[in-house]
């Protein structure tokens, strides 16, 4: 029988993963469709009821769900429930099981410069759920450093006090952030900053950076924000959110099918509906 795969959120219409996993779908000859569904918030758990009774495969859940979601689960995997968000449903032999495949989407992007951390200073700049989801998951990673920067410090401070990794992290006022970036080998930029319409903010000033490092956005509308032209121009490398987003849609695949999809593929599909 044709599986079914989903996305649920509010808003969803602009979720691009539906042409992006459809696409790996059908060129694994998976017999499925994935199909996006809004969820309003009140509706929640009757729609995760409704997705079990039909026995849904597996989804994927955005905003404004991933917590929400949790109290539903049948189970949620130990760093999803430290992270506190969900992205990613298993249904597990009737069960749903919940998972996060941000943070590791995120770590996968980065293969590409490296492959560990432990000689590595990071610095996260934001302090909300996207942080979170990379904070955590990289700490586990075990860095040389890892410390955060927020506007609000105390949101950094419980951040790192929340995590369950020892991380010996310091939370930094974004002046502080600003004066000692050149300690920094990734700085990576976890805010909506810089985002569609407000392209030209930045959240702290480059003129300290480390011209070796590599800067990451989380934000991919624009490709190129603010903040990753600044730091191309000073000679850094940059990366822009496209990776960690074709990341976690390819780790949610391979959790539902075992299949480890071609990134490439869906690289070019999500490059393709951003044009
Ligand atoms: P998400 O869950 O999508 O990451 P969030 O929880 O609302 O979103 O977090 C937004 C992050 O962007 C926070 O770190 C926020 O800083 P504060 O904790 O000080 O609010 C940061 N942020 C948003 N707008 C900002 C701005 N204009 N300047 C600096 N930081 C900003």
């Amino acid at each position: 029988m044709k599986k079914l795969f989903a996305v649920i959120g509010d808003p969803i219409g602009h979720s691009m993963s539906p042409i992006m996993l459809n696409d790996v779908i059908s060129y694994y000859e998976i017999d499925a469709h994935y199909h996006p569904f809004k969820v309003r918030p009140d509706e929640l758990e009757t729609a995760i009821r409704g997705l079990k009774a039909i026995g849904i495969a597996g989804f994927n859940v955005t905003i404004p769900h991933k917590s929400a979601i949790i109290p539903f689960l049948d189970g949620v995997d130990d760093l999803a429930l430290s992270i506190g968000a969900v992205n990613t449903v298993v249904n597990d032999n009737g069960k749903l099981i919940g998972y996060n495949t941000d943070g590791y989407g995120f770590l996968k992007g980065l293969e590409p410069y490296f492959l560990t951390f432990t000689d590595k200073k990071v610095l996260v700049i934001g302090a909300g759920g996207a942080a979170r989801a990379i904070y955590f998951t990289m700490a586990k990673m075990k860095p040389l450093a890892i410390d955060i920067t927020n506007r609000t410090v105390k949101k950094a401070k419980e951040l790192i006090e929340a995590c369950p990794f020892e991380s010996n992290s310091k939370s930094l006022t974004l002046e502080e952030a600003e004066a000692y970036l050149d300690e920094y080998d990734v700085v990576i930029q976890t805010t909506m900053i810089g985002m569609y319409p407000k392209i030209l903010e930045t959240p702290i000033s480059l003129r300290n950076l480390n011209t070796e490092a590599l800067v990451c956005d989380i934000v991919y509308n624009p490709l190129e924000t603010q903040f990753m032209k600044e730091a191309r121009q000073k000679g850094a490398a940059v990366q822009n959110g496209v990776e960690m987003f074709v990341y976690q849609g390819a780790l949610a695949f391979e959790k539902w099918t075992g299949i480890f999809p071609d990134v490439k593929r869906m690289r070019e599909n999500v490059l393709r509906q951003l044009e």
